[in-house]
């Protein structure tokens, strides 16, 4: 790997005691005795437990197939084909080309993951699942997309050995190259990324919209803006608001037609440049930072933060907002297993990495941040909120580290 990769730091209350661990050690004895197992199934009151534990790791080990049995009912376009209107076998088969007794297989499948269900006369109609696939393309594109990432990890090991070699490093020129601006050939890949974002940052615009109040502020610059969609959706929630969008060169440049046909441009100025390089501009009292800090290392956010921090007035707001690994208050929680799809996402990527929200609040803290706060919000699973204020021009002095 061509550039280092920082390690997470694993939070104190993570590290075991001796007593704990020798408490861990022996319960990894019982769960592995053979009479443990059988004595379980046979005892209705720890039955749930044993079948549970089972059935998880049934799920982990068929992972694969349930990614691929959603992909190909994405790509026969079976959601929104069959949205508000159920369809039998023989007409799906004769839509989609596949031979009824194959495409069953596929019908049953999504019928087993909730993605569709059996409906009157022997048709098939939507599942919980299957609605929202059929509703939002974004999240239908991100499915498509996940598909370079399986392709990079098809051997895991070899993945981890080299994690750059693969179509996802290509996909995202920014986040292992520091070449900027970046030759023309590689503009198409810019255009390919940007569509992706603005189509899955969806969920993400309406998490901050609805958990933090704009009135206080007069002018937003975007860090990160990409197409402008967060910035779009924010003019148009919060009618008094000046914009200014931050991007690299080429992302901008789409931008700007996305505004044009939005009839934006009176209140939103771009500002084309990097952040590796050059300063942020002056001039906005709010900074927000969508989906950005996760793409690059420490030392890259640290210098985003810093500038950011140089660019507001003395009581202007950073908002930053991205998926975060799960607090340790939150350890033991479902939503767990969503980091490790970060985790893979990030490092096939390029040098990010995921955080916790302790980890950005100590490095907006480190930047000169202060009041440093984590928004509650309604769905973390899209994006986690921190909050921070400047509240003086000199950066934030940690005293533990002065004395
Ligand atoms: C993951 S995308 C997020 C875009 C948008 N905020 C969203 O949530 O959809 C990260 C954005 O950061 C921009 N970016 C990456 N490196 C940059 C740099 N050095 N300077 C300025 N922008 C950069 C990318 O072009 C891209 O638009």
């Amino acid at each position: 790997m061509s550039q280092p990769l920082d390690l997470t730091a694993v939070p104190p209350r993570a590290a075991s005691t001796s007593f704990k661990d020798a408490w861990q050690a022996k319960l990894e004895r019982w769960y592995a005795h053979p009479a443990l197992y059988r004595w379980s199934l046979s005892n209705p009151l720890t039955r749930w437990l044993t079948r549970r534990r089972t059935r998880k790791l049934f799920d982990l080990m068929a992972g694969f197939v349930h990614s691929q049995v959603l992909l190909g009912c994405i790509r026969l376009d079976l959601f929104r084909s069959l949205y508000q209107t159920p369809a039998s076998l023989p007409q799906l088969a004769q839509r989609t080309g596949l031979a009824p007794a194959v495409l069953q297989r596929l019908l049953l499948s999504a019928v087993a993951l909730g993605l569709l269900e059996h409906r009157s006369q022997g048709r098939f109609g939507l599942g919980p699942l299957g609605v929202p696939l059929a509703q939002h393309e974004g999240i239908a594109q991100m499915i498509e997309h996940n598909h370079l990432l399986y392709q990079d990890m098809q051997d895991p090991v070899k993945f981890l050995h080299n994690a750059w070699s693969g179509g996802m490093a290509e996909y995202w020129p920014y986040a292992h190259e520091n070449s900027v601006p970046p030759p023309t050939a590689e503009v198409d890949k810019f255009t390919r990324y940007s569509q992706l974002m603005a189509a899955s940052q969806g969920f993400v615009v309406q998490e901050i919209l609805s958990s933090y109040f704009f009135d206080e502020h007069r002018c937003v610059l975007d860090v990160g803006a990409g197409k402008g969609r967060f910035v779009s959706e924010l003019a148009a929630h919060a009618p008094h608001l000046k914009f200014k969008m931050f991007d690299l060169p080429p992302v901008l440049s789409l931008a700007r037609d996305n505004l044009q046909s939005k009839g934006l441009t009176d209140r939103v100025s771009l500002h084309p440049g990097s952040f590796l390089h050059d300063p942020l501009p002056e001039g906005a009292d709010l900074i927000t930072l969508v989906r950005v800090a996760h793409d690059h290392p420490d030392a890259v956010v640290r210098q985003i933060l810093q500038k950011a921090h140089a660019a507001l007035p003395v009581g202007g707001v950073l908002l930053l907002a991205e998926p975060m690994a799960q607090p340790e208050e939150e350890a033991g929680q479902p939503e767990a297993s969503v980091d490790a799809y970060f985790h893979f996402y990030l490092l096939a990527m390029g040098a990010g990495r995921l955080r916790t929200p302790r980890e950005l609040q100590s490095l907006m803290q480190e930047a000169g941040f202060t009041h440093v706060e984590l928004l509650p919000n309604d769905m973390p699973i899209h994006a986690r909120l921190l909050l921070g204020r400047k509240s003086k021009c000199l950066p934030y002095v940690d005293e533990k580290s002065v004395n």
